[in-house]
């Protein structure tokens, strides 16, 4: 699919840094038949026309179609939020406004909302904080009466890695922000902070049944929220990051190991598990948003 940049910008203090690596940067697109996507998809970009580099890259949807703000024109549109890290990114960074690229998507299976929930937990560290814009903003359409509550904590190295604050605000959820280097909000990580909430007496007094965790981030923070969420018996869906050639389920370069949730591994029988043997799936088509309890982190 065409899609054609409206907008690819530097964003938040990493306009500071004095290379490109690591800036941050949201890119907008106008394309057709884009009206399907669910919070937690993502596109696989191919950053030029020519075969260098071969693969596409993996991005997650940032802000989706049924945004006004993305339906002027009467065409479909998506942004994305991108880290510059290498090759491709680079490229990426270097694309103004009225370029053409080829998207695919959206792909993947994203967060899935549960009918009646309370509490919405996000746990965002560094650039996994993009697919969660779209969630809370999904959250809040989806609940329309607004008596749910969203909690976001977002992590990052230093004050330049910290994205979205406001989009967060202005959907109305609490924002709780950590940084590595404590130059902005608590000295520590969104792990860190989300233990507190969770084990904190005032905060212990929210229906843990009826709430629900969201993270995004890396490999190990995946992990400690995870534990988390399994000690306090909470539901707990995670998105995870792996290298991609395809996107589509074809080359199996994305596999993950997984235990079936068939008979529900959560509070049950040890004996269950033994039942449920472990097997394979794709992050790119089974995922990337798994239950917590169904990876092995
Ligand atoms: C489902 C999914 C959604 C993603 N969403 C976003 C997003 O919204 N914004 C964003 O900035 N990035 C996102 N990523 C990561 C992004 O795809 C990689 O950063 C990008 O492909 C790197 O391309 P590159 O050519 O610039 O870097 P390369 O030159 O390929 O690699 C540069 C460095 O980045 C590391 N790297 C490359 N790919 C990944 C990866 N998938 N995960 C972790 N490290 C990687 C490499 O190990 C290397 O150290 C997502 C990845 C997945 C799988
Ligand atoms: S990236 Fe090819 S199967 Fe997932």
């Amino acid at each position: 699919m065409r899609a054609i940049i409206l907008e690819n910008k530097i964003i938040g203090n990493s306009s500071l840094l004095k290379t490109r690596r690591d800036k941050y940067y949201k890119m907008r697109f106008s394309c057709d038949n884009f009206s399907v996507a669910s919070p937690g998809q993502f596109v696989m970009i191919r950053v030029n026309n020519s075969y260098d580099p071969f693969l596409r890259r993996p991005m997650s949807i940032y802000r989706i179609p049924h945004h006004p703000t993305l339906k002027k024109g009467g065409r479909g549109g998506f942004e994305i939020l991108y880290q510059v890290v290498g090759k491709g990114t680079n490229i990426m960074s270097e694309l103004k406004k009225g370029d053409e690229i080829d998207v695919l998507g959206p792909l993947g299976r994203g967060f899935w909302i549960p009918e009646k929930i309370e509490r919405a937990i996000i746990v965002a560290g560094g650039i996994g904080v993009a697919p969660m814009v779209a969630l809370t903003e999904e959250i809040r359409c989806t609940m329309q009466d607004a008596r749910c509550k969203i909690t976001v904590f977002i992590g990052g190295k230093t004050k330049n890695d910290i994205l979205c604050k406001e989009n967060f605000k202005k959907i109305g959820a609490k924002v709780h922000i950590a940084t590595e280097d404590g130059s902005m909000g608590k000295k520590g990580t969104s792990v860190d902070l989300f233990k507190t909430f969770i084990t904190d007496s005032q905060s212990s007094i929210f229906n843990r049944q009826s709430s629900i965790i969201f993270a995004c981030g890396p490999q190990r923070m995946l992990k400690a929220v995870a534990d988390i969420a399994r000690d306090k018996n909470m539901d707990c869906q995670v998105s995870l990051d792996k290298r991609m050639a395809c996107g589509t389920g074809a080359c199996l370069g994305c596999v993950v190991k997984v235990r079936s949730l068939e008979f529900g591994v959560r509070n049950s029988n040890p004996q269950s598990a033994i039942r449920n043997p472990q097997s394979y799936k794709c992050v790119c088509t089974d995922g990337p948003v798994f239950d917590a309890e169904e990876i092995n982190l």
